[in-house]
């Protein structure tokens, strides 16, 4: 399959207090076209560097980059026709609104007026922005804002869209609006970049996930894959019938109040189950969540080199 994006062994150090700070480094990665990435990592882990890079405002240190075939440095041109950017903390113009901001973007980005219009409608009604498309950004509140910014990528037409942190201080309903438009740009067969510190949106929007740390790929492909890369892929929690000895070798344990909770792997939590049930103990047992994922692989539980099999896999 074609890929959207593409980075090798890509390093940024940044110069300033006469050091180099090294942002990346050498973070090899696939997309594929049509995909949700969704980059997650800890704060100055490297994510808006990366998409900064990569959507061409930012020139890397080292190593290489292409988006939808095109170099990032000798072919920027190229890259920016094809791309929409929302870039961390940005904030529309104040004395503009949504309606205006968002035909705007579009007529300079070459669509007719009629098209821009039909476009702005829809990406306004998307985002449940109609009740204040006709208001002035700079009399919005700031999650109205942020919506407003989306509504203007999500009504281009490029090929491939960079989201960071989209539904930052967005409520619990504007998030699921931005998501059903990120998912309708993906059935258009369109690619999307997003990097959230949410990890509910995380596993729900995206198709890979790619995990970044200090600089450094930890792991990349899908969730399932990253989920059987760690060492401790289920996680069991009990309600009696068993002592903290018995179950301190099966894996991670952790004492919450009244029961106990296991990292485990899938072997140990057949063998708890089991046990648990002889023993009349209250029982639950599923495979761990993207945050337990991303604690064990920040905590280093996989290694390098697996996560550079991940990515040969490309799972
Ligand atoms: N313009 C800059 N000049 C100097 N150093 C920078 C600059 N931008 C980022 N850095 C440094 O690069 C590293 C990575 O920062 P980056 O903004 O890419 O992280 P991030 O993963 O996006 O973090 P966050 O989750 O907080 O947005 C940090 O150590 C940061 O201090
Ligand atoms: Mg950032």
């Amino acid at each position: 399959m074609a890929s959207a994006l593409k980075s090798t062994t890509l390093t940024k150090a940044y110069r300033w207090g006469g050091k180099s700070h090294e942002a990346l480094r050498g973070v090899s990665l696939e997309v594929p076209k049509g995909a949700i990435l969704g980059l997650i990592g800890r704060n100055g882990a490297g994510k808006t560097t990366f998409l900064r890079i990569a959507s061409t405002s930012l020139l890397p240190t080292s190593g290489k980059m292409e988006i939808l075939g095109h170099d990032v440095v000798d072919d920027c041109v190229a890259v920016r026709e094809q791309i929409a950017v929302i870039p961390q903390e940005s904030r529309p113009f104040y004395w503009m609104t949504p309606r205006e901001l968002v035909f705007y973007y579009l007529t300079m980005r070459g669509h007719t007026q009629k098209d821009a219009r039909a476009r702005a409608d829809e990406a306004l009604g998307e985002l449940g922005l109609g009740e204040w498309e006709n208001t002035l950004v700079g009399r919005l509140s700031g999650g109205l804002r942020r919506r407003a910014m989306v509504a203007m990528v999500m009504a281009s037409d490029a090929e491939m869209l960079f989201l960071d942190e989209p539904t930052t201080g967005l409520d619990p309903v504007a998030r699921r609006s931005v998501w059903e438009a990120v998912r309708k740009a993906a059935r258009k067969n369109r690619t999307i970049f997003l990097t959230t510190h949410y990890l509910d949106e995380a596993e729900a929007l995206s198709s890979r996930l790619a995990l970044l740390d200090k600089g450094q790929l930890l792991a990349s492909g899908t969730r399932e894959f990253i989920s059987q890369k760690v060492k401790h892929p289920y996680r069991v929690v009990v309600e009696g019938g068993f002592t903290r000895g018995e179950l301190e070798g099966y894996g991670d344990l952790t004492w919450l109040e009244d029961r106990w909770m296991i990292f485990t792997g899938e072997k140990e939590a057949r063998e708890i189950s089991r046990l648990a049930l002889e023993r009349g103990a209250r029982l639950s047992l599923g495979p761990v969540s993207l945050e337990d994922i991303f604690l064990q692989i920040v905590g280093k539980d996989i290694t390098k080199d697996e996560t550079e099999e991940a990515e040969v896999a490309g799972a």
